[in-house]
């Protein structure tokens, strides 16, 4: 690895890697291509540590021209692929783009990664950043998701994401091409975007207004601190085998309804409000097609790579908790761009919580 391109370098995980990266491996060149749509922000992407080692380009991952001159001007040797329409509410009001963007972005870029390498593939990669959503829904007593688990997505996001999963899976067994994988569970962490639950959940309480929770809250995800998903991305470059897939996962179990009380009691603690913000708690009509319960088996990815998370649920909404507070410019600025308010009274309205 020398020349990385990033794809959505400038979403959250994506500059959460970018970072990651120009930390802790310091002879590499990385690339960000990223549309700037409004989940990307060059605001993610300030003070870069050793900024001289990075290179960004605003450009569309559909652009197939776009994307074989920065493969060639920079010798791009490594793809690591995170660009994506990435909310599943956004997908169900408007799912267009997500067939675009995930579907034939994701095309456009292992075609121009086929040609620009030519089958000369000894030491290139193509890494495709995937969810543990293309699965489906488990029961509470379901055995968590494993790589060999059959694919059954429910919604416009986790159907296009599950595509470009076969696109990739199938570019290594017909043309040879160096792929891996990984489907990881929920993010969270420093420079989310304030549409998803916990980053929604700590602005809106904040802000004195009502936490949205949808259904009965007793949905179950597993939570993944963005670090940890950014180590296991670079354990799996350095040492993943082509062709291969690693679930990632956070080894949590909570319901929805349990982590919103627990931001709601951390809050308490370090920014007291009026009253206390589990008061702003609401219930609100679910979301379509809802998935009821997310486990991820990471038994494959610990073995082979040694990699575990780092971070409790706890320990980890207590420093996103923080760094939300602690970053008032980057969320004024996040908060006040393209259409975040129209998104929020598109989606919170007819819920009644706006
Ligand atoms: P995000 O929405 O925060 O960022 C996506 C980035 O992609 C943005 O910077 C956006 O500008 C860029 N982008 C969108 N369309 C583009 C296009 N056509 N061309 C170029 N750039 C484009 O997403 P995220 O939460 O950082 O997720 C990153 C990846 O990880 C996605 O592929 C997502 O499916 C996957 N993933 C996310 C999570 C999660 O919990 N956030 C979990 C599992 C997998
Ligand atoms: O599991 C991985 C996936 O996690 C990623 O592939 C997606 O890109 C990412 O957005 C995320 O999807 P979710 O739909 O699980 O994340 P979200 O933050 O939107 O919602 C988390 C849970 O909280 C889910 O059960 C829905 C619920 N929720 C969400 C919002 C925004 C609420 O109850 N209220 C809300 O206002």
């Amino acid at each position: 690895m020398k020349n990385i391109l990033i794809t959505g370098g400038a979403g959250f995980i994506g500059s959460n890697f970018v970072r990651h990266l120009l930390r802790l491996a310091p002879d590499l060149n990385l690339v960000t291509l990223d549309a700037l749509t409004y989940a990307g922000s060059l605001e993610n992407l300030r003070g870069l540590p050793d900024e001289a080692r990075h290179t960004f380009v605003q450009g569309d991952i559909c652009d197939a021209a776009l994307v074989e001159r920065i493969l060639r001007e920079h010798q791009v040797d490594t793809i690591v692929h995170f660009a994506a329409e990435s909310h599943v509410d956004r997908s169900i009001l408007g799912p267009a783009p997500f067939v675009q963007t995930n579907i034939v972005g994701t095309f456009t870029l292992l075609e121009a990664a086929r040609q620009a390498w030519d089958g000369k593939f000894e030491g290139k990669r193509f890494h495709h950043v995937s969810t543990d959503e293309v699965f489906g829904s488990l029961g509470p007593g379901d055995p968590a998701f494993e790589e060999t688990t059959p694919y059954e997505p429910r919604s416009p996001y986790s159907a296009s994401k599950a595509s470009s999963d076969h696109l990739v899976r199938a570019y290594f067994h017909t043309y040879g091409l160096p792929v891996t994988l990984t489907n990881c569970s929920n993010n969270y962490g420093p420079y989310q975007f304030p549409e998803k639950l916990i980053p929604l959940m700590i602005l809106n309480a904040l802000a004195g207004k009502p936490l949205p929770v949808y259904g009965d809250g007793k949905q179950v995800r597993d939570w993944l601190y963005v670090e940890d998903h950014c180590e296991a991305i670079r354990l799996v470059l350095e040492r993943g085998r082509a062709g291969e897939t690693y679930n990632v996962g956070g080894g949590n179990q909570p319901h929805n309804i349990d982590v919103v009380t627990e931001l709601c009691v951390l809050l308490d603690e370090l920014r007291p409000g009026p009253g206390p913000y589990a008061g702003l708690i609401i219930h609100v009509p679910d979301r379509p097609g809802h998935d009821r319960r997310y486990a991820m088996n990471i038994g494959r990815i610990q073995s082979e790579l040694g990699w575990s998370p780092r971070h409790d649920l706890k320990r980890g909404l207590r420093a996103t908790v923080r760094w939300y507070l602690e970053n008032e410019a980057w969320v004024r600025a996040v908060s006040a761009q393209n259409d975040y308010q129209a998104w929020m009274d598109k989606n919170y309205t007819k819920r009644g919580a706006k």
